[in-house]
C-alpha cells in the first residue's frame, strides 16, 4: 500500500493532545458481543464526574523507524498490559487512520480513581484515547471536522478498544446498539438522548461507589461476554435487555423513579445471574456485596427515598440516588455501608458532563 504522504508543516518536533474522558456506569447492561466488537443488545448509561482519566500524547514523524507506540505510562508508571492493549488497538485501526503508519507515540494516561476500585478504567482511557486521535488526525491533515462528527468518530473508534468506552463520549444519558426505539441508533457508535426524553430530575443523580472488595476480578469482561456466545439464556437475555431498555426510555422520560430503579436492579442483578450461569461460572459478589444490596433495599423501604443499586461485573455496588437526599443518604453510608466496605472506602461521585480538551500539563 502507498505510503500516506504528511504534509510538511507535520515534519517538526513532536506535537502534544491531551484529553480527559470520564467511566460511565450501564443502567442498561452490555453483556455479550457479535463481531466486529459490536454488542448483543442495546445498553444505557451516563457518565460520571469525578471517576476519569487523562491522556497527553505526544507524537512526531517517524523517519527513524521507532515502535509506533514508543512510550506508555500510566500514573507515571510503566504499564505492560494496557501496553500491550494499547500497542494492538493502534495496530488494528491503521486502517481507519492510516497517518497512524508515519507517526510515533508517547502516551501518558492518569487516572483519578485506583485501579482497585473495580470502576471500568478501560472506557475512560480508550475513549480519550480516540478523542486524542481524532484530534490528531485534525492537526495532521489540517481540517477541522464538525463537533458531532467528530464526537461521532472517537465513539466509534473508542469502542474498537472497549465497547462500553463509545459512551463516555457524551454527557446526560447515553445508549448504544441498534433499538427499533430509537432513530439513529447504531451498534458501531453511542448516540446521547435529548433532553425530551429524560426528565430533568435524572440530570441530578449521584453515584455512591461502594467498594465491597479491592481484589482482582476473576475474570475479565471480555472473557465475561465470551460467556455469552453459548449461554443457554442468550437469546432471552436479549428479548429481556430489548424490553427492559423500553421500560427504562418510558420511565426516563415520564420521571417515574420506581420503575426506574426496578429496572435498573433488575439488570444488575441480571448481569450476575448471567455470569453464574455461564459455563464456567462465576460468583463475583462477595459476602460483603449481599449485605450492602440488603442494607440498600432495607432502608429504601424505610425511608422511602428514591433510591436503588447497580453493579458491574464485579464485587462492588454503585448506590444510585438524587442530589436533593444527598445529606440523608451520606448519614446512612457512614453509618450502616462503610463499615462494609474495604478499609471504609466509598468513592462519591454523580453525573458528569462529558470529556473536556487539555491544554496543560497536569
Ligand atoms: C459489565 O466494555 O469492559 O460494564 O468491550 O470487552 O472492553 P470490552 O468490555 P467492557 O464491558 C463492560 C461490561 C459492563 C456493562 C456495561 O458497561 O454496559
Amino acid at each position: 500500500m502507498a505510503e500516506q504522504v504528511l504534509p510538511n508543516h507535520f515534519k517538526t518536533p513532536a506535537k502534544r493532545i491531551g484529553w480527559k474522558s470520564p467511566a460511565n456506569i450501564a443502567l442498561i447492561k452490555y453483556w455479550g458481543k457479535q463481531p466486529v466488537q459490536q454488542p448483543m443488545n442495546p445498553s444505557l448509561s451516563f457518565v460520571l464526574n469525578n471517576s476519569t482519566v487523562s491522556m497527553f500524547v505526544d507524537f512526531e514523524d517517524n523517519s527513524s523507524n521507532k515502535p509506533m507506540l514508543e512510550v506508555f505510562s500510566v500514573n507515571g508508571q510503566p504499564n505492560e498490559p494496557f501496553r500491550q492493549r494499547f500497542s494492538s488497538y493502534l495496530q488494528s485501526i491503521v486502517p481507519i487512520m492510516p497517518f497512524l503508519r508515519n507517526i510515533s507515540l508517547r502516551i501518558e494516561s492518569h487516572s483519578s480513581f485506583p485501579h482497585s476500585a473495580g470502576i471500568a478504567s478501560s472506557a475512560a482511557a480508550f475513549s480519550a484515547l480516540a478523542l486524542c486521535l481524532c484530534s490528531m488526525e485534525e492537526a495532521i491533515l489540517v481540517k477541522k471536522m464538525m463537533p458531532e462528527d467528530f464526537l461521532r468518530k472517537a465513539s466509534n473508534l473508542s469502542r474498537l478498544g472497549s465497547g462500553s468506552a463509545c459512551r463516555s463520549l457524551y454527557p446526560g444519558m447515553v445508549m448504544w446498539g441498534e433499538s427499533s426505539k430509537i432513530p439513529d441508533s447504531s451498534n458501531d457508535y453511542a448516540l446521547p438522548l435529548d433532553n425530551q426524553r429524560v426528565h430533568p430530575s435524572y440530570l441530578t443523580l449521584k453515584d455512591a461507589i461502594l467498594i465491597a472488595s479491592d481484589q482482582q476480578k476473576a475474570v475479565s469482561s471480555s472473557q465475561g461476554h465470551e460467556l455469552m456466545n453459548n449461554h443457554p439464556y442468550r437469546e432471552s437475555r436479549k428479548a429481556q435487555a430489548a424490553a427492559n431498555l423500553g421500560k427504562l426510555m418510558i420511565a426516563l422520560a415520564g420521571g417515574n423513579h420506581k420503575t426506574f430503579f426496578e429496572v435498573v436492579e433488575e439488570e444488575a442483578l441480571t448481569l450476575h445471574g448471567l455470569m453464574m450461569s455461564s459455563s464456567p461460572g462465576y460468583v463475583l459478589m462477595k459476602p460483603n456485596t449481599l449485605r450492602i444490596l440488603d442494607e440498600i433495599r432495607t432502608f429504601r423501604n424505610q425511608s422511602g427515598l428514591h433510591l436503588g443499586f447497580t453493579m458491574d461485573a464485579g464485587p462492588n455496588v454503585h448506590l444510585l440516588y438524587f442530589e436533593s437526599d444527598r445529606q440523608t443518604v451520606k448519614s446512612f453510608i457512614e453509618s450502616r455501608i462503610q463499615p462494609l466496605c474495604q478499609e471504609g472506602r466509598w468513592i462519591d461521585d454523580a453525573m458528569g458532563t462529558g470529556p473536556s480538551i487539555l491544554t496543560q500539563k497536569p
